[in-house]
C-alpha cells in the first residue's frame, strides 16, 4: 500500500507543500542547497505534513497558514534526519545515500542547521508565541532524549519505562505538535485540541516501536534505509528487551552478550549476528508488535472524542498503516 493513497483530498494542499518546501530550501550558497534539495527530493512519507492539515480540518481550516506550519514541521524534522544520520553514521536515507555520506559529516551539521533555520523563518508567519514556545521545547525535549539513547548506549539492564520515555522524547512528541499545531492555527476548540494530541502522541509512540521493529525485520531496500543497525551500535529498543525477558532465548541472549561484548568489535562480531538470530527467534518482536499495537488502539480511542468526518477515517486509515507498514 502506499501511504499517499489514503488522502486523495489532500492531494492539492500537500502538492501546495511540496512547492513550499522547495522555495523554502534555496540558499545563496550553492552547496547548502544542493544537499538539502538531495534529501528532500529523495522522498519521504511526509507524514507530519499530513497530520497537521488533517488535524486542521477540525477547526476553520485556514489553507494557508496550514500549508505554512506543514512545511515547517516537515523542515524540522528533514533537519533532524539530516543530523541523525550523522549521529548513526547511516549511509542511506530514503533510498538513496545521505547527506553525511555523499558530502561529509561538516557539510551535513550544517545542512541540518540550514533546514533548522529555514523552519523558524516559516514558524515566524504563524504569530502565535504560545505555539512557538510548546515548539521549542518539543525540539529540546528531541535533543534530550537523543542524548539518553547515547547515555544508554549497551545498557542491557535498562526498563522498558525507560525505552518508552526516551522514544516519546524523540519522536512521539513532534508527532503530537503536528496534531496540535494543525488543530491550534484553525481554532479548533480545546476538547478536539486536546483529542488530536492524545491521537498524535500515541500514534507517534506506535510509530517509533514499528520504526524499531522494522530495524530487524524489513529489507532495505523497502525502508531506503540501513537496516539491523540498531543493535549493531547498541541501540537498545523494544525487540531486544523483549528478547531479554524471553523465558526460551533470554537467558542465551543476555550470556553472549555479556561475553561476546566489546565495543570495537561488537558490531561484526559473530556473536552478534548470533545474538540479533536469537531476537528474531524470540517473542521479543511479537511482544514489540503487541505493544505498538496497544499505542494505537488508544490513538483511535481519542479519535472517538472527535467528530466523525472523512478526515477522523483518514486518521483511522493513517493508525492502521503505520502498524502495518513496511517502509
Ligand atoms: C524517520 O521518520 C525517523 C523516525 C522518527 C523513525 P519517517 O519514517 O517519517 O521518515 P520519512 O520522512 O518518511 O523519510
Ligand atoms: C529517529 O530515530 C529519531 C529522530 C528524531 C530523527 P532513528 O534513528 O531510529 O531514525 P531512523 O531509523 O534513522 O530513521
Ligand atoms: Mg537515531
Ligand atoms: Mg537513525
Ligand atoms: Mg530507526
Amino acid at each position: 500500500m502506499n501511504v499517499s493513497d489514503l488522502y486523495p483530498n489532500l492531494e492539492i494542499d500537500l502538492a501546495n507543500v511540496e512547492t513550499q518546501l522547495h522555495h523554502q530550501l534555496r540558499s545563496i550558497e550553492p552547496i547548502l542547497e544542493e544537499t538539502a534539495l538531495h534529501l528532500l527530493q529523495a522522498g519521504g512519507k511526509r507524514l507530519r505534513p499530513v497530520f497537521v492539515l488533517l488535524s486542521g480540518t477540525f477547526g476553520n481550516y485556514d489553507r494557508d497558514k496550514l500549508i505554512r506550519a506543514a512545511v515547517a514541521l516537515e523542515l524540522i524534522h528533514m533537519a533532524t534526519l539530516v543530523h541523525d544520520d550523522v549521529v548513526d553514521n547511516a549511509d542511506t536515507r530514503r533510498g538513496h545515500p545521505t547527506v553525511k555520506a555523499n558530502y561529509g559529516n561538516r557539510l551535513a551539521m550544517y545542512t541540518g542547521d540550514f533546514i533548522f533555520a529555514q523552519a523558524l523563518s516559516v514558524l515566524s508567519e504563524i504569530p502565535n508565541v504560545d505555539m512557538h514556545i510548546k515548539l521549542s521545547r518539543a525540539i529540546e525535549r528531541m535533543s534530550v532524549g537523543e542524548i539518553e539513547q547515547i547515555h544508554d548506549l549497551f545498557n542491557f539492564d535498562q526498563s522498558m519505562r525507560k525505552y518508552l520515555v526516551r522514544i516519546r522524547r524523540k519522536t512521539a512528541l513532534l508527532i503530537e505538535m503536528s496534531c496540535m499545531l494543525g488543530g491550534a492555527v484553525s481554532g479548533a476548540i480545546p476538547s478536539y485540541l486536546n483529542a488530536l494530541m492524545r491521537f498524535g502522541y500515541h500514534a507517534g509512540m506506535a510509530f517509533q516501536i514499528t520504526d524499531d521493529i522494522l530495524d530487524f525485520t524489513a529489507s532495505e531496500e523497502k525502508l531506503g534505509k540501513p537496516v539491523g543497525s540498531d543493535f549493531r551500535q547498541g541501540n537498545i529498543t523494544a525487540p531486544t528487551l523483549f528478547a531479554l525477558r524471553d523465558e526460551q532465548f533470554g537467558t542465551e541472549l543476555r550470556e553472549l552478550i555479556t561475553v561476546t561484548r566489546t565495543d570495537d568489535e561488537w558490531m561484526v562480531s559473530d556473536g552478534t549476528e548470533r545474538a540479533l538470530a536469537l531476537i528474531k527467534s524470540s517473542k521479543g518482536l511479537i511482544c514489540a508488535q503487541e505493544m505498538a499495537d496497544r499505542y494505537l488502539r488508544k490513538a483511535n480511542d481519542a479519535l472517538l472524542l472527535l467528530p466523525a468526518t472523512e478526515e477522523r477515517e483518514t486518521l483511522l486509515a493513517m493508525s492502521r498503516f503505520i502498524s502495518n507498514r513496511d517502509h
